[in-house]
C-alpha cells in the first residue's frame, strides 16, 4: 500500500463573481415581462419557448443596468415550475451566481456542507458553451453557479436574442437580496453562508431595534467579502399578533426571497418614472417626515420632493441612504422590491423600519391579516 491514507485538505470557499441573473418562475411569464418592462423599465434581451425548441416553459430575459431577470412560465400542468407556482405563487426560484469555474465551485459548496440539486453540465450552441450547477438554499430556492466565459449568446443555450427597448428607469445593480424564513432558522441560514460561502455575517437587529406594536423581526447579514453579493436574513420575532415576516411565510408557504434591492445613482428620478408608469410603492407616512430631525440634515435632496415621493432616509457614521419599498408585485403579499441610493451609509436602514413597519401594517389590516 503506499498514499492511501491523505492528509485532508479543506476546500476553499466557491468563489464569486457577482450575481449572474435572478430567476423568478410566475404563472404568467409573458405578461410578466410585459410588467417588468413598462413598469420597471427593463429592456427584453432574450426568449427561450417552443419557438426556440423548449416545449414545457416559456422564458424572458430582461436587464438594466446589470441587474438580469429571467421570468419563467410552465407550459403544462406538471413538473417543478407548475408545482412551485402553485405552492409560492410568482416567486424567486434561483439567486444564479457568476463563477470563473462551475465546477470547482460546486464541489467546493457540497464538500462544505450544501446540498447540490444540479450537477455541474455545459450546454452549448454555435455561440459558445457555458457550464452550471445548482446547490438549494432556504425553501425551494437555489443557487445555480454558472461559468459563460465561453460563450457570447444573448443569455444560454436554446434562448435566442430579442430587443424590446424597456426605456430604463436608472436601475444599476442589485444591492442585496432578502430571505424570509421561519422561526429559529434565521442563525442555520447565516451559518450556511458562513461555513459554505465564506460570508462575513453581522447582526443588523433584533426585537429591541424595530418591534411595533404588532411586528418584530430579526435580521442577520451575510456578505461575501470577495464579491459583496449581499444575503440579509430574516426571521419572525414573536410579536403580539402576526408579524409581517409570519404573513409572507404563510403566504409562500415556507421560506423564500423577501425583497431584491437595486441601486440606483438617482432615486428621485428613477421613483418618479416607476410611479408614472404604474409601480405601486408603501407609502410613508406624514409624521415619519416630520420626525426625521436631524437625520435629513444636510442631505443632497430636497426633502419635500422626497416625502412627495415617500422616499425613505437612513444615516449612519459614514453617510446616509435613501430607500423606498415597492408593495408585492403580486396577488400574494410575498416579494417585492426596494429601490436604494447609497450615500456612504452601508446600512440596510435599520432606522426606517419602524416607520416602514407602520406603513407595512395598515396594509396587513386593510387585507385582514393582522
Ligand atoms: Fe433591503
Amino acid at each position: 500500500m503506499t498514499d492511501t491514507l491523505q492528509t485532508p485538505v479543506e476546500l476553499g470557499t466557491p468563489v464569486l463573481e457577482g450575481t449572474d441573473h435572478v430567476e423568478l418562475w410566475v404563472g404568467n411569464a409573458r405578461q410578466a415581462a410585459h410588467h417588468y418592462r413598462n413598469a420597471f423599465g427593463f429592456d427584453v434581451v432574450a426568449y427561450a419557448g417552443p419557438e426556440t425548441g423548449v416545449r414545457d416553459r416559456a422564458s424572458y430575459v430582461l436587464q438594466q443596468g446589470k441587474v438580469r431577470l429571467v421570468l419563467t412560465a410552465p407550459l403544462t400542468p406538471d413538473g417543478p415550475i407548475a408545482e412551485h407556482v402553485r405552492q409560492h405563487g410568482d416567486g424567486v426560484r434561483a439567486i444564479a451566481l457568476r463563477v470563473a469555474d462551475a465546477r470547482a465551485a460546486y464541489e467546493a459548496a457540497t464538500a462544505r456542507g450544501a446540498h447540490g440539486v444540479g450537477e455541474p453540465v455545459t450546454v452549448s450552441d454555435e455561440d459558445g458553451a457555458l457550464t452550471f450547477a445548482s446547490v438549494a438554499t432556504f425553501g425551494d430556492t437555489v443557487h445555480h453557479f454558472v461559468e459563460r466565459d465561453e460563450y457570447a449568446g444573448a443569455h444560454w443555450p436554446g434562448y435566442r436574442e430579442e430587443r424590446q427597448n424597456g426605456r430604463g428607469v436608472g436601475l444599476r445593480f442589485i444591492d442585496h437580496t432578502v430571505g424570509n424564513v421561519e422561526l429559529g432558522k434565521m442563525d442555520d441560514w447565516v451559518a450556511f453562508y458562513s461555513e459554505v460561502f465564506g460570508f462575513n455575517v453581522f447582526q443588523e437587529f433584533d426585537e429591541k431595534d424595530i418591534a411595533t406594536k404588532y411586528s418584530a423581526l430579526r435580521s442577520k447579514v451575510a456578505r461575501d467579502p470577495r464579491s459583496m453579493i449581499t444575503f440579509p436574513i430574516n426571521e419572525p420575532a414573536v410579536g403580539v399578533a402576526a408579524s409581517q415576516i409570519q404573513e409572507y411565510l404563510d403566504y409562500y408557504r415556507g421560506s423564500g426571497v423577501q425583497h431584491i434591492a437595486v441601486h440606483t445613482d438617482d432615486i428621485v428620478g428613477t421613483v418618479d418614472a416607476m410611479r408614472q408608469r404604474g409601480v405601486e410603492f408603501l407609502k410613508a407616512p406624514r409624521s415619519y417626515y416630520e420626525a426625521l430631525g436631524d437625520r435629513a440634515e444636510g442631505i443632497d435632496e430636497d426633502l419635500d420632493r422626497l416625502e412627495d415621493l415617500s422616499v425613505l432616509i437612513d444615516r449612519d457614521d459614514d453617510g446616509y441612504l435613501l430607500q423606498i419599498f415597492t408593495r408585492p408585485v403580486g396577488d400574494r403579499p410575498t416579494l417585492f422590491f426596494e429601490v436604494i441610493q447609497r450615500k456612504g451609509c452601508k446600512g440596510f436602514g435599520k432606522g426606517n423600519f419602524k416607520a416602514l413597519f407602520e406603513a407595512i401594517e395598515r396594509e396587513q389590516a386593510a387585507r385582514g391579516n393582522l
